[in-house]
């Protein structure tokens, strides 16, 4: 499995890596007891099952049962193979590794470095052409109006595609690069009648789109000046799918972990000038109505969320929209609010980044507050009968409201507000509420509050001889003697398929003289349903110590069970036969019965 990277490299990678601080990359991480928790990056979930335990250097999902080391948690959740995880890691530690011709790697996947290699071509080729050429004066001339600094720049990998049909493609061209690929994946394009690949960006801003490890996967490109259409991006691509990226991400990812809070804006520029600005916490969706992903995205790194998008109509909707997803995802939002006419990028220029964080981030009101107020603009409430439209329109929203406690607050302001009775207006929501579930039959958001306690429940009600040799594998893969002694008396006689092949991994595994050490056992299971179990009993809660008396009944329970299902079987034959009324043969099935218990009970 490991291809050709030597097993000490491996080896000493292991030992320089904490699950923690990879896991911590992708999952916002609280410590609880020993381990720690967040949000499964593997499955939607709005409370954490997700499991990392520092001292066993691997993770366990009690939701969704994903579970491994380190390189397996790479391996899933960034596409890669075991040595591309390797690899990953090794950089990360500083540990060089020899060049390795990856053997795993299909003809599919060298297609995909391929146009990994191109984005990344072009994005420098583009920002070299902006920052250093007479082509790229304009554009440079243009965003330095705009306010945009040589840092930013810089950082966001900023760039220009000239006016021209053959820039880009005479490079690829020059560099080799297959470029009917190359088009495939949106950045060339290609006449009709010639076949000839031409630029599919011409005279505009380049905005590359990288992914959360910082690779330009895509690009937006503003028109320089006006024109239609304004902006022109990637098509979709395996390599690239907007609904699942956030603009900006890979640079503000760690601000937003730190303040606890995201701050969800509408476009590029927005985020560019915030971001120069020293309000690192933002990121926008790709010109699209923010998707689950990208609200499942923002949710694993923080719970705070305030919206802030252009307060014209479309923006309001839109706002109101990405709120929905993101309540959904189990966030705290707020909506923020901008003068007409302005976006964030505007407000920044004009007023500074610390009265934007005040005044517009601080005083975001909650999405309630903030529907409520779009719901009062345009009517004269005095009126009776904008009146009770209003009131009615509220109701509505609080009936889709979640929290019970919110639904309270709310409903006592506006009976306060209006003087109505907090009881009608109680009735009123309750119907709402059935209404809504009946027309858009609507399940409750699903939540797996319980998933943890649930788990152990679920695992309690296993028969005996199932909890037995699951117990007895988790103190194999702990303890070596336990593992030495269960090979001599069980050997691979668990009732289980998946029990018995583990327990033949942990034997080799110790046979080659490894420690007990489940990380590096894990690696050896290539069945990544044996690897779930594998976690999950390396997850157990166990005494540290086990006396000989428990495993001998563990281990008993486990030889014995073949033996209880022949009795049980036999029981079955006895009533057989006293339902027909041949007593005889009945009393001589029990007397077996009695001879296979008595030889059960002796048998240790
Ligand atoms: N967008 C897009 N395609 C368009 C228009 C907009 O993908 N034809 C997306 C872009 O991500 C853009 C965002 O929607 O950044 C917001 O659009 P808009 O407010 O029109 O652009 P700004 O980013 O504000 O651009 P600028 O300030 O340069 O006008
Ligand atoms: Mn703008």
């Amino acid at each position: 499995m490991s291809g050709r990277i030597p097993e000490e490299k491996i080896e000493a990678i292991r030992r320089s890596t904490d699950i923690v601080d990879v896991v911590g990359d992708y999952v916002q991480l609280k410590k609880q007891g020993r381990n720690f928790f967040g949000l499964c990056p593997f499955h939607g979930e709005s409370t954490p099952s997700f499991s990392v335990a520092p001292d066993k250097q691997i993770y366990h999902c009690f939701g969704c049962g994903a579970g491994g080391n380190a390189f397996s948690f790479l391996m899933e959740i960034e596409g890669y193979n075991f040595i591309e995880a390797v690899q990953a890691l090794g950089q990360k530690a500083g540990i060089e590794l020899p060049e390795i011709q990856d053997n795993q790697s299909s003809g599919a996947s060298s297609d995909k470095e391929v146009i990994y290699k191109a984005h990344d071509f072009l994005a420098k080729l583009y920002n070299h052409c902006m920052v250093k050429t007479p082509e790229g004066s304009k554009a440079r001339d243009y965003l330095k109006n705009r306010g945009f600094t040589e840092e930013v720049i810089e950082q966001f990998q900023l760039g220009f595609a000239p006016d021209s049909w053959d820039y880009a493609t005479s490079y690829l061209a020059k560099r080799n690069y297959p470029l009917q690929k190359v088009a495939e994946a949106g950045l060339l394009a290609k006449r009709e009648f010639d076949g000839k690949y031409f630029d599919r960006f011409r005279n505009r801003i380049m905005f590359p789109i990288s992914d959360p490890k910082g690779r330009p996967v895509a690009f937006g490109g503003r028109i320089l000046g006006e024109g239609e259409p304004k902006y022109l991006n990637s098509p979709e691509t395996a390599l690239f799918q907007k609904g699942k990226l956030l603009y900006g991400f890979h640079l503000t990812r760690s601000a937003i972990r730190m303040k606890d809070q995201a701050i969800l804006l509408e476009g590029y520029a927005d985020v560019i000038t915030a971001y120069g600005n020293g309000v690192q916490n933002v990121v926008a969706s790709l010109g699209t109505a923010l998707t689950k992903d990208q609200a499942k995205l923002i949710r694993r790194q923080t719970e705070s969320v305030v919206i802030c998008y252009d307060s014209d109509k479309a923006g309001i909707s839109a706002a109101t929209r990405a709120a929905d997803e993101l309540l959904e995802a189990g966030c705290y939002v707020r909506i923020a609010k901008m003068p007409d006419g302005m976006d964030p990028d505007d407000y920044i220029q004009t007023y500074g980044a610390e009265r934007f964080e005040k005044d517009v981030i601080g005083a975001a009101p909650t999405v309630m507050a903030f529907k409520m107020e779009v719901f009062r603009s345009g009517k004269n409430l005095s009126d009776e009968g904008e009146r009770i439209r209003y009131i009615e329109e509220v109701l509505k929203e609080i009936s889709g409201l979640t929290k019970a406690v919110e639904r309270d607050h709310y409903l006592r302001q506006l009976a306060e507000e209006f003087s109505l009775s907090l009881d009608a207006l109680k009735q009123q929501v309750f119907q709402f509420h059935k209404e809504g579930n009946n027309k858009k039959d609507k399940s409750p958001p699903k939540r797996d509050n319980n998933a943890r306690k649930n788990f152990y429940v679920k695992k309690k009600l296993l028969p005996a001889f199932h909890n037995a040799e699951r117990i007895l594998l988790a103190y194999m893969m702990r303890n070596l003697d336990v593992a030495e002694k269960v090979q001599e008396e069980v050997g691979g006689s668990f009732n289980i398929d998946e029990h018995s092949a583990i327990a033949a991994y942990l034997y080799s595994f110790y046979a080659y003289g490894h420690d007990p050490d489940v990380s590096q056992f894990m690696e050896q299971l290539t069945d990544p349903n044996l690897v779930k179990i594998a976690s999950e009993l390396a997850m157990m809660d166990l005494n540290e110590d086990v006396s000989d008396k428990e495993l001998q009944d563990y281990i008993r329970q486990v030889l014995n069970y073949p033996e209880w299902i022949k009795i049980e079987e036999r029981e079955k034959e006895k009533k057989e036969a006293e339902m027909k009324h041949d007593f005889v043969q009945a009393a001589k099935i029990a007397m077996e019965i009695l001879e296979m218990k008595k030889n059960l009970k002796n048998s240790f």
